[in-house]
């Protein structure tokens, strides 16, 4: 049986489908290359369809039955937070739209196995002492029509569980950076690490929102997960999928381990050389103080773990940049 995986030929989606091909699974990948970019599914076949097109429901159910597709990782959707604040009836159609559709047709196609791509953007701004971690126990209270998004979108699967059999894994990506080949660094400048990268090679110094934080530096806390180790995890939850006959799962990924904007920033001046001297501006509304994954569940039950840590994480991220992404 085949794995189809949408956004495929997206930066983390490009991961998975390198990994799945390295240990010689049938894969398909559907993308409507709004973002992503063919070249870098290699020889991997694709169909193109845009998820949140209803009259997509019919031709993506003939496309899982033409390539005998098993089970489908579902990554692509629309993932800016800022941008799901400016146009959140588009995120809904497109995130939840897109999820719908695809649900649609993997019924129509006998198709009952999914790994879905959620976010820690679920979470908002978890009410935790300082320090702590965040379970998937934690009640997930979105603040951003992208975090609902895809909230939603996990109900939605949890919903088709009861109603006709689907079984879904849930991987809430943490902060995700790097790149595992030097082909298929972040293509997009919206998060810290490619943001700084870009400040620091246009000759302008980085900015950080905020130092007056209840953190140890006064400087947000996140995850960043290596965005190789996370492509791991989606093969492991595949895996998983296969063996396991439980219904519905959620599992955090991330490292278990915390970084401050000033930690990443530091981290940036050693792998490039170049000289980091930041300004620090207002807070950004809606930014947690902290956010870091408990990822004992994911350890104990898929058996995965990260291998990195934020030294190769922005290595990496350097490298594929020089290389021009
Ligand atoms: N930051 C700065 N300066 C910048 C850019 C970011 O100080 O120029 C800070 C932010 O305030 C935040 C941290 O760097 O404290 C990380 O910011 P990002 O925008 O890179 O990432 P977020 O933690 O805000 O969000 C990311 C993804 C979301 C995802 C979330 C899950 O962008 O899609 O992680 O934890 F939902």
């Amino acid at each position: 049986m085949a794995v189809m995986v949408t956004g495929g030929a997206g930066y983390i989606g490009a991961h998975v489908v390198r990994l799945l091909r390295e240990r010689g699974d049938d894969l398909v990948v559907v993308d409507d290359l709004s973002t992503g970019e063919m070249g870098r599914v290699g020889d991997v076949p694709l169909v193109r369809f845009d998820l949140a097109d209803g009259s997509t429901v019919d031709p993506l159910a003939a496309a899982m039955r033409d390539h005998r597709v098993g089970a489908v990782i579902h990554i692509a959707a629309k993932k800016q937070v800022g941008e799901s604040a400016a146009r959140p009836a588009w995120y809904y159609e497109q995130n939840v739209g897109g999820t719908a559709h695809l649900l649609q047709a993997m019924e129509s196609a006998g198709v009952d196995q999914l790994m879905f791509s959620s976010s820690a953007a679920t979470y908002g701004l978890p009410d935790l002492p300082p320090g702590s971690l965040i379970d998937e126990e934690a009640t997930p209270r979105p603040i951003s029509p992208y975090g609902e998004t895809k909230l939603v979108a996990e109900w939605m699967s949890r919903a088709a569980g009861r109603a006709w059999g689907l079984r879904t894994v849930n991987l809430r990506y943490f902060n995700v950076a790097g790149a595992g080949w030097d082909d298929l660094g972040d293509p997009g400048v919206f998060n810290l690490i490619p943001i700084v990268l870009g400040q620091l090679i246009a000759g302008d110094q980085p900015k950080i929102f905020g130092d007056d934080y209840e953190t140890p530096d006064g400087t947000c806390i996140r995850d960043y997960v290596h965005v190789l180790d996370l492509a791991q995890a989606h093969l492991a939850a595949l895996d998983y999928l296969d063996r396991d006959t439980r219904p519905y799962d959620v599992f955090n990924v991330g490292t278990g381990a915390g970084a401050s904007v000033r930690d990443v920033l530091d981290q940036v001046a050693s792998s490039t050389g170049l000289t980091v001297d930041p300004e620090v501006v207002e807070r950004r509304p809606g930014d947690p103080a902290q956010l870091v994954a408990d990822v004992r569940r994911i350890e104990q039950t898929l058996g995965w773990k990260a291998e990195h840590d934020l030294a190769p994480i922005v290595d990496s991220a350097w490298s594929a940049w020089r290389a021009g992404r």
